[in-house]
């Protein structure tokens, strides 16, 4: 039976909420351990639905894992499985980081692809010509890439775009390789500092982690270790933005707010006072937010798995926004579920063009991905009435305890 919650809107959220562990760092945390022999242990894992599901791709791969509330712990064997089947990595595309682990550490990788995702085309072609400067082949073949290489060695690799994953992949398949790697254009995610930081603790040699050129100087194994992981900027920007549409107070902490920093910077311009601290912030507003654009960019322009808030806030604004999505084009499904709310948005291509209305119009909506059904429950707190959010399975993919913090807030949400 599918879980819908019921959101009462014109509540306004008070209080202090503390973020786990980043989704997008743990599970490639997690697929990075295929690297050694032996058992790490990771600390401050976010409770969410994606953590078992890679717990079942690692086992399948022969590892055991063990997950105890916020600590994991994966023991890897002597000899892993080079195949992650469909069965195992069919729910979730974050299954793709076992590809440079598994090519650096057998020598071979098969991993079966996962279908489609609600958020617009996901090609692998950088993951794939990133391995292959590193000496692998790689095909796709009867619904899985296939990786194989006698042995990888170093290499120079500019990426098109700095994509996410195809930096973890490269880097994880590079951290084993012969000779040094220099991969320009990477990602500077800091979930990619964390997973530089976790496997220079196992003893790779990577530098210029936060920056667009990695340095990873190949070593001959790595060790096993423990590590805390980064925490989860877009649960932060996510409460975050609730707290300003909802002309609350909020204050947020278990995050670097530098990692936030143009999302938190937006709420300013929209007319919040928003303070930091060492590990988290605080965000107050009073009155109507007034329109603000944005632009989605990768790490540090606006996050793109923040948009659906951007479009959240610039829905209920004083004054006309423009939202552009740069990173994933297709992401706009959202805007027609917030058109049922009566958010007044024309989407051109990749822009959204919004006219701040009053207040929003309660009614029946689909959550479509993670990020999106997390928009769509922010934008029932600002609704007029009691707004049903569908399909929020998404929803516990990726947010920890989502209803429970928002209600701790002074939400009124009922999960049925
Ligand atoms: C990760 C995040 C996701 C976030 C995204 C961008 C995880 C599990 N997911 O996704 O939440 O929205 O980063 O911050 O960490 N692309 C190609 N070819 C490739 C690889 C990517 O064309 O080989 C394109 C994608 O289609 C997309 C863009 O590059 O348009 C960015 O993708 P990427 O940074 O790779 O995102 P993910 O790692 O998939």
């Amino acid at each position: 039976m599918k879980e819908r919650f019921l959101v009462n809107g014109g509540t306004r959220l008070e209080g202090v909420v503390g973020v786990d562990g980043a989704k997008n760092s743990v599970l490639k945390l997690m697929a990075a351990t295929l690297l050694t022999e032996g058992t790490t242990v990771l600390h401050n894992c976010p409770e969410i639905l994606d953590v078992p599901l890679m717990r079942d791709v690692l086992v399948g791969l022969g590892c055991e894992v063990d997950i105890d509330g916020p600590v994991v712990t994966i023991t890897t064997p002597a000899e892993v499985s080079p195949h992650a089947d469909f069965e195992a990595v069919r729910q979730f595309r974050a299954s793709v980081a076992v590809l440079g682990p598994l090519a650096a550490r057998c020598g071979e990788a098969y991993v079966a692809l996962p279908g489609g995702d609600a958020i617009g085309s996901r090609p692998l072609d950088m993951h794939q010509s990133g391995l292959e400067k590193l000496g692998a082949t790689t095909h796709i073949q009867h619904g899985a890439v296939v990786a194989k290489a006698d042995k990888l060695v170093g290499a120079n690799i500019s990426l098109d775009f700095p994509s996410v994953g195809a930096t973890e992949n490269i880097v994880t398949a590079a951290v084993l390789a012969e000779g040094r790697t220099v991969l320009d254009n990477a990602a500077r995610e800091p979930e990619i500092v964390d997973l530089c930081d976790m496997l220079n603790s196992m003893g790779a040699r990577i530098s210029g982690a936060g920056t667009s050129t990695l340095t990873i100087d190949g070593v001959e194994k790595l060790s096993p270790t423990e590590h805390t992981v980064v925490g989860d900027r877009i649960v932060a920007g996510t409460w975050a933005y609730a707290a300003a549409m909802t002309q609350g107070d909020v204050t947020v902490t278990g995050i670097a707010p530098r990692h936030l920093h143009l999302a938190l910077a937006k709420l300013r311009v929209a007319g919040a006072d928003v303070e930091t601290y060492d590990h988290g912030f605080r965000v107050r507003m009073q009155g109507r937010p007034q329109a603000v654009d944005y632009q989605t960019l990768p790490f540090p322009g606006f996050p793109t798995d923040l948009q659906p808030m951007a479009i959240g806030i610039a829905a209920i604004a004083n004054g006309v926004s423009v939202i552009t999505e740069n990173v994933f084009e297709a992401r706009f499904r959202f805007v027609d579920e917030m058109l049922r709310l009566g958010a007044d948005a024309n989407v051109d291509g990749h822009h959204v063009v919004l006219r701040g209305v009053e207040q929003l119009s309660s009614t029946d909506v689909w959550a479509s991905d993670i990020r999106a059904g997390a928009g769509l429950v922010l934008a029932g707190l600002v609704a007029d009435d009691v707004t049903t959010v569908h399909d929020v399975s998404h929803i516990d993919r990726g947010y920890p305890r989502f209803v429970e913090n928002l209600n701790e807030l002074g939400a009124s949400i009922e999960r049925v």
